[in-house]
């Protein structure tokens, strides 16, 4: 099976963007399931019901979350009825939404697990202990696993991916918004990328307006961030697992910039 995985779409800019270059996307990897980032989706700040359908409505089958989940209030409203969404699984127990969710489409089953990381970020349940009982409740359904570990600290990602080697098809990171240049594929068959990158304005700084955020920076001073309006970079990885094992056999990391991405 072929897995596409957008990493964190920010504001309208990084929606536009995966609107438009999708059907390329499509065509040069065949993914039968795609999945993205979606805590950015709403104007940097998490996402909305209606983006949610935007999203699906232009081919994409699940979305992970993390730590901006509940930045728009509307999430509360819905997040309960939509079993194609996951939020931190371990984020405390009997918080809305879920933790894991099996993706169904073109024949294929993929199970999707998001989890955030405490380094650097609010002190929450264990993600390493949350990865392990989620991937033996994932067992029962599907041997193809992907688990979104949006976390802060390069180590506490890495760390991650060891600790799931053999045990998940896929760990890939997000939050940091930069691709780093780390894919590999593990012991076991694990694809492992330590951030997948993000999908927005390309020019500001992680997809804010950098004026503001570089006012902060020198002053020290509060300062409203918006998401900045320039040209997109899309950032995302390609996977192929073997239905039978869970086990991947080919991984590309994708990196698109606006200027030139019809060369692809
Ligand atoms: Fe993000
Ligand atoms: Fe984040």
């Amino acid at each position: 099976m072929n897995v596409l995985f957008i990493g964190d779409i920010v504001g309208s800019v990084g929606r536009a963007a995966v609107k438009q270059v999708l059907p390329a996307l499509k065509s040069k990897y065949n993914p039968h399931i795609i999945i993205v980032n979606g805590e950015n989706a709403a104007a940097g700040r998490g996402i909305t019901k209606n983006i949610v359908n935007e999203l699906f409505e232009c081919g994409v089958h699940g979305i992970t979350m993390g730590n901006h989940t509940w930045d728009n209030k509307d999430i509360f409203d819905w997040i309960d009825d939509e079993p194609r969404i996951v939020r931190p699984a371990n984020f405390a127990e009997g918080t809305p939404g879920q933790g894991m969710a099996i993706i169904k489409a073109n024949g294929k089953q993929l199970a999707i697990i998001n989890l955030q990381g405490r380094t650097f970020l609010p002190p929450i349940d264990c993600p390493f202990r949350k990865a392990d009982e989620l991937i033996e409740e994932a067992h029962e359904t599907t041997k193809n696993i992907l688990v979104d570990f949006h976390a802060e600290a390069t180590s506490e990602k890495i760390a991650m991916g060891w600790h799931l080697a053999g045990h998940a098809s896929v760990v890939v990171g997000t939050h940091t918004h930069v691709q780093t240049n780390d894919d590999t594929i593990l012991p076991g068959g694990t694809a492992y990328l330590t951030d997948v990158g993000m999908t927005g304005p390309k020019d500001g700084v992680l997809g804010m307006e950098r004026n503001a955020v570089l006012h902060r920076f020198m002053t020290q001073m509060p300062t409203r961030f918006v998401v900045d309006e320039g040209k997109w970079h899309l950032h995302g990885v390609s996977i192929q697992i073997d239905d039978a094992t869970g086990e991947t056999t080919k991984f590309q990391k994708i990196r698109l910039v606006e200027e030139d991405w019809l060369l692809m």
